[in-house]
């Protein structure tokens, strides 16, 4: 029997823009897909439905706890399955380097709600627990240790930069004056913190006043932007010619890496603008599927709040 805090159930979590996903990877039967964010299954459920029996299905999730959420998908399809573990833009590399070609690849990156919603895990300023914010549990820096050890100059660039928060020099200085005293452990001490440094005003306007840093925090802790930019150009060495990318992002930062990435694979050559003609010979390595990113629809939003800063980009790997 797992523990009860492993244990899934059919509400852990709804996938984002599942329609808009299948329709993006239009995944056959007989195809290799890998589900590099594998999360609960949710898009997984989905995609290896469309494989109707025939096909493999390659899930990747860093957190050790998705693998009892693959179990539950194993016992539910007739698709191959492989579960993997670890960081995505490693495993993807490896995969690529072992001869594995897929025909899809999917994102869906940030945390799953089986993570926000297990209190121990400390992503949610919403219950006090201990300051940790990994996804990965082995692996380094925790929450704690970034909150205590980094700089009040670098923790005012965190603040600001992923979480684009406007009080960011005085949260940071007032966790300075805090960590002086004593170390900070909890989220709830985080929170306290955190409301002590902004003016009373802004502490019931915009959400809550520690979601910004929270977010932060855990785009840092987990080096989620630096993951992402490591793990696109894997994914497109491990697609077929003719395979498709999908990533769903959640925060401006990723999905200008993701932007910038298509742009570039789309355009090819890498000369400098001034030079009369191409010299480097590179030549399109794929084409996107939209000029925009795609977003959920009203509808979807009033169903599943979560997906309100969903924004999904997809592509076609050309034929080499
Ligand atoms: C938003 S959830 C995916 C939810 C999933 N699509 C579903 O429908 O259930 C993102 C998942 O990706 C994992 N993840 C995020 N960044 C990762 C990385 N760099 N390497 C491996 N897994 C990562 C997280 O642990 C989390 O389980």
């Amino acid at each position: 029997m797992l523990p009860n805090v492993l244990r899934p159930n059919a509400t852990d979590h709804v996938p984002v823009l599942a329609e808009e996903v299948r329709e993006a990877l239009a995944v056959s039967p007989g195809d290799t897909v890998v589900d590099a964010t594998f999360g609960a299954g949710g898009h997984a459920q989905l995609l290896a439905a469309d494989l109707r029996g025939e096909g493999k299905l390659i899930a990747i999730d860093r957190d050790p706890s998705a693998r009892a959420y693959f179990d539950r998908f194993r016992k539910s399809t007739a698709v191959k399955g492989r579960f993997l573990r670890g960081e995505f833009s490693l495993v993807l590399e490896q995969l690529a380097s072992n001869g594995v070609r897929a025909d899809a690849v999917l994102f869906d990156l940030g945390v799953s709600s089986m993570q926000i919603d297990r209190p121990e895990r400390g992503f949610s300023y919403a219950v006090d627990a201990p300051l940790d914010m990994r996804m990965d549990p082995g692996s380094e820096p925790d929450a704690r240790e970034l909150v205590n050890g980094a700089s009040e100059r670098e923790l005012t660039s965190i603040f600001r930069d992923y979480g684009e928060e406007r009080y960011a020099r005085q949260i940071a200085r007032a966790i300075g004056r805090r960590r002086r005293e004593q170390p900070i452990e909890r989220t709830g001490e985080l929170v306290e913190v955190i409301r002590s440094a902004i003016p009373a005003p802004a502490r019931f306007g915009e959400g809550h006043p520690a979601k910004r840093v929270f977010q932060a925090l855990r785009i840092a802790v987990n080096d989620e932007l630096g993951s992402l930019s490591a793990a696109l150009p894997e994914a497109l060495e491990l697609l077929r010619p003719g395979g498709r990318l999908a990533v769903i992002s959640f925060h401006s930062l990723e999905d200008r890496i993701v932007k910038r990435f298509l742009r570039d694979g789309e355009h090819g050559c890498t000369c400098p603008p001034d030079f009369p003609v191409c010299v480097c010979g590179h030549e399109p390595a794929l084409r996107a599927l939209s000029r925009r990113a795609i977003r959920p629809t009203r509808q979807e939003i009033a169903a599943n709040p979560r997906a309100a800063s969903a924004r999904l980009r997809a592509a076609v790997k050309t034929d080499d």
